[in-house]
């Protein structure tokens, strides 16, 4: 595509918004002219904020299918469309309502969290959601005498284990762009960096490995900080640090460059790229927002039985 036919579908994009009423949300992950087209870019949590508040028609959503979902749970009135239906989630395909349910089933006084990166059917089976942002606090809020069932990222499920101290049943899925940044790419990546700091998201392969050297010391003082894609973001912005090696998806490095100028970041691992997030492409948006597809909606009873679950995060944080 050519400069001019970019501005042409950026212009169109524009008009359209406004002509119907339009908002486009884009998560950290997405290509950058999509980032940079969109009205609203942040993590999972702060995607499900930002669809609850907009007061607009249409939500044009550039992500993945079950945040598109997750929209449509929290704004029934409002028409979600995602710009192309193959952007779907290797860790959200790794349990399905069945397999929930025979869980539930070898546990029935537990209490089921389950982390947004789901299908709405999971939700719907689930008693809290949480994303990376908070999937500390919302365990924090369940009696510590309830058993817990978390899902469906063993990953996070290990970084929330460490943090509240508390033992969990995990579910062993894991996604296969996280999974694949391993302890020994962030160990070429500090050798490479030595004055860098250390940022990890905790669905890494490497997040787990990370806690417990850093635990242990091991880290020799190397400035290791585990977040969410926006907590990765903010603490970019915010610290004194010059350099920063990233472990999660690459797409994350665009906006850090852009918000905190100046600074030098690196990713751990530079073929950690989500192609599901990939698939949507400025043009994509265009034809999304001109014909309107594609709908996501999610049917009655799952949308509420999922929403009641989606609430009760949003109430905790
Ligand atoms: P967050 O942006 O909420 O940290 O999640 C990362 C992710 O993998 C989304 O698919
Ligand atoms: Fe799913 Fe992993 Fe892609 Fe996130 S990065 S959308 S968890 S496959």
């Amino acid at each position: 595509m050519t400069v001019v036919e970019q501005l042409e579908i950026i212009e169109e994009i524009k008009r359209l918004k406004t002509e119907k009423h339009a908002v486009i949300l884009a998560h950290n992950y997405q290509v950058p002219d999509v980032q940079d087209c969109a009205d609203f870019v942040g993590d999972s949590l702060g995607l499900s904020h930002a669809a609850a508040k907009t007061d607009a028609d249409l939500i044009v959503f550039c992500g993945v299918h079950f945040m598109a979902e997750t929209a449509s749970i929290i704004c029934p009135e409002k028409k979600v469309l995602l710009p192309d239906l193959d952007a779907g989630c290797s860790l959200a395909a790794t349990i399905n309502a069945e397999q929930l349910r025979q869980w539930k089933a070898q546990h029935p006084n537990a209490v089921v969290v389950s982390y947004v990166n789901t299908t709405a059917e999971v939700k719907a089976e689930s008693d809290y959601c949480c994303t990376s942002t908070n999937a500390v606090k919302v365990v924090q809020a369940i009696p510590p005498d309830k058993e817990i069932l978390f899902l469906p990222d063993m990953f996070l499920g290990a970084y929330v284990e460490r943090v509240t101290g508390r033992k969990m049943h995990i579910w062993m899925g894991e996604c296969h762009v996280h999974a694949g940044i391993r302890p020994q790419d962030v160990e070429a990546a500090r050798e490479a960096h030595p004055d860098a700091e250390l940022l990890v998201h905790p669905e890494c392969g490497c997040s787990t490995s990370c806690m417990y050297l850093q635990a242990a010391g091991a880290l020799n003082g190397f400035k290791t900080q585990i977040f969410s894609t926006e907590g990765m973001v903010r603490y970019a912005k915010e610290s004194s640090g010059r350099e920063f090696i990233v472990a999660t998806e690459v797409g994350i490095l665009h906006r850090m460059e852009k918000e905190a100028p100046g600074k030098k970041f690196y990713p751990a691992n530079e073929n950690a790229i989500c192609e599901y997030m990939k698939k949507i492409t400025l043009e994509k948006v265009l034809r999304s927002l001109r014909e309107e597809i594609y709908e996501i909606r999610v049917p009655e009873p799952t949308a509420s039985k999922a929403r009641r679950a989606i609430e009760r995060m949003l109430a905790i944080v």
